[in-house]
């Protein structure tokens, strides 16, 4: 995957970009990130990116030119998809990473200041994409954010590609609880059937914790979940647990639950 990033602090950049599995995934080719400075863009001596706000008001605002020569220049005639990272967009789903690591290629506009001048969005914006409802003083962290999701689905770039279909959010659950060594912590010990080498029995306790993180840490997600993504033994949780009924797009068909109880026992 291809994916190019305008900012005004390619600095910001460097260690990221060399550091753990983003650097692995650089270095072995399957990542191909090339951060451009915004004042290269640019056609005064100062270098200059921002202006007084018309209208009057606090900050400056990032004028349009040099995003618009950036972006054009940088696209060529590949048309990468465009994206701004900024607090107004639809804050970023693991649906939408999905989505966006099937485009060949991206390109990353990263903000500052007060904003970039409207017409800047409008004409070269395809969309843009907030990392949540809060502000930062730039774009360059949820860039990267971006850049760090996107890189855990290009395939060879997470060493075992079914940790990240296990990953929280993929099965539209919280991922299960983990453990390792040493077996006792300060009188805490390592649930026994971890221990057991029965890999069954492993799995439906791994399922069951799923659950019970979710309903416990994220019960918003029950409302988003479809009955067959659960297996009988996770239906059976949710119902000890009161909260059958939460989950979404269900008549609590009992047909769909015997679907997943079949799955569960082939
Ligand atoms: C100080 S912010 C501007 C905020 C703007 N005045 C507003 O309230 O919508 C400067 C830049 O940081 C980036 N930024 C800040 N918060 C962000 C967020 N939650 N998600 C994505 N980008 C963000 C954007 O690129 C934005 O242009």
């Amino acid at each position: 995957m291809r994916i190019g990033v305008i900012t005004i602090f390619p600095e910001l950049f460097t260690t990221f970009l060399d550091t753990s599995l983003v650097g692995r995934a650089v270095t072995k080719g399957l990542l191909d990130v090339q951060v451009h400075d915004l004042r290269s863009f640019t056609d005064d001596r100062h270098r200059s990116v921002d202006d007084e706000p018309y209208g009057g008001g606090g900050g400056m605002v990032m004028t349009a030119p040099p995003w618009i020569r950036a972006v054009e220049e940088l696209s060529g005639s590949r048309k990468p998809r465009r994206i701004l990272l900024s607090p107004q967009g639809p804050a970023l789903t693991d649906a939408k990473v999905r989505a966006l690591a099937e485009e060949e290629e991206l390109l990353l506009l990263c903000g500052r200041y007060e904003a970039i001048d409207e017409r800047a969005i409008e004409l070269v914006v395809d969309e843009e994409i907030s990392i949540g409802d809060y502000v930062l003083s730039g774009g360059e962290l949820p860039a990267m954010v971006l850049v760090e999701a996107l890189s855990r689905q290009i395939p060879g770039v997470v060493g075992l590609p079914e940790s990240v279909e296990q990953d929280s959010f993929r099965s539209g659950l919280l991922d299960h609880c983990h453990f390792t060594r040493p077996p006792e912590v300060n009188g805490l010990k390592v649930p026994t059937v971890l221990l057991s080498g029965n890999h069954a029995a492993i799995e439906s306790w791994r399922g069951v914790q799923a659950v019970r993180a979710t309903v416990e840490k994220r019960p918003d997600l029950l409302p988003k979940l479809r009955p067959e993504q659960l297996s009988a033994v996770q239906w059976r949780e949710l119902e000890n647990l009161g909260r059958s009924t939460e989950v979404g797009g269900q008549e609590a068909s009992p047909s769909s639950v015997v679907a997943t109880q079949t799955r569960d026992t082939e």
